[in-house]
């Protein structure tokens, strides 16, 4: 199936610490088209991937990030938990993920982690960001705090978003025009064939998160979606690759 999106959910996630360098690079190896990732944001301003608003579960660190530097925050170790090979992998900026997709065709999803934490100049930054990189064609900008995406787009029509979403939406296509989106990303068991299939009349797409199994991969693939958020970017590469018989 040509032009589906094969989003890879905080990177290769299931085989590597989530949000890492690592699982960044490797999930491209995989097969994804595109990397979604989590942006938060530390006291001095900067934009850093990871998913909480605190350092516990994948830092071995106390603390929210809005409380530290980025200097401090690059001391934490973000890959022991998940596994040893992985010790001495740092908190990424936003600026170390440019870098590796700048020049290829990635499809870069950033999720604004601004519904617990208001994050004050939050969206001013990372259009900035986005614009000093040139990646406005590569980037979607989602987030569960829609506000906040409106923020985004008056800032910068030309950056697309996407509404992100847990339960159905009465004519989730209608809401995503209001608010001038380009993308539905909803939580897999809220998509409907219905619903997809008039978003896409509407010019807009459907990408559902976070699906793993390729049965349930499959049935969200009949509904007509557009491209699917997964921890593995190769089980979707997989059964979206199959030549045609
Ligand atoms: O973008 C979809 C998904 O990432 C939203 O949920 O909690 O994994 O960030 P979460
Ligand atoms: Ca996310």
């Amino acid at each position: 199936m040509r032009n589906f999106a094969i989003i890879a959910h905080r990177g290769a996630s299931a085989v590597c610490p989530e949000n890492t360098m690592s699982a960044f690079e490797r999930c491209l190896e995989l097969g994804a088209t595109g990397i979604e990732t989590d942006v938060q944001m530390t006291s001095d301003g900067r934009l850093v991937l990871i998913h909480d608003e605190t350092l516990s579960r994948t830092a071995a660190a106390e603390g929210w990030i809005k409380d530290i530097t980025y200097d401090q925050l690059r001391t934490y170790d973000a890959g022991a938990w998940f596994h040893a090979d992985f010790a001495e992998e740092r908190i990424p900026s936003l600026e170390d993920l440019f870098r590796l997709v700048q020049g290829k065709g990635t499809l870069l999803n950033l999720e604004l982690k601004n519904g617990i934490v208001s994050y004050k100049g939050m969206e001013e930054k990372i259009v900035q960001a986005i614009r000093d990189w040139k990646l406005e064609q590569q980037v979607v900008l989602s987030s569960f705090n829609h506000a906040s995406l409106v923020r985004c787009k008056r800032l910068a029509p030309e950056i697309r978003t996407a509404l992100l979403y847990m339960e159905k939406l009465y004519r989730p296509y209608d809401y995503a025009v209001k608010l001038e989106a380009s993308g539905l990303h909803p939580y897999k068991l809220a998509v409907t064939h219905e619903d997809v299939a008039a978003a896409l009349a509407h010019g807009v797409v459907t990408y559902p998160f976070t699906v793993n199994d390729p049965a349930e991969m499959q049935a969200m693939i009949d509904t007509g979606v557009q491209g699917i958020i997964t921890d593995v970017p190769d089980v979707l590469a997989s059964l979206i690759n199959v030549p045609a018989r």
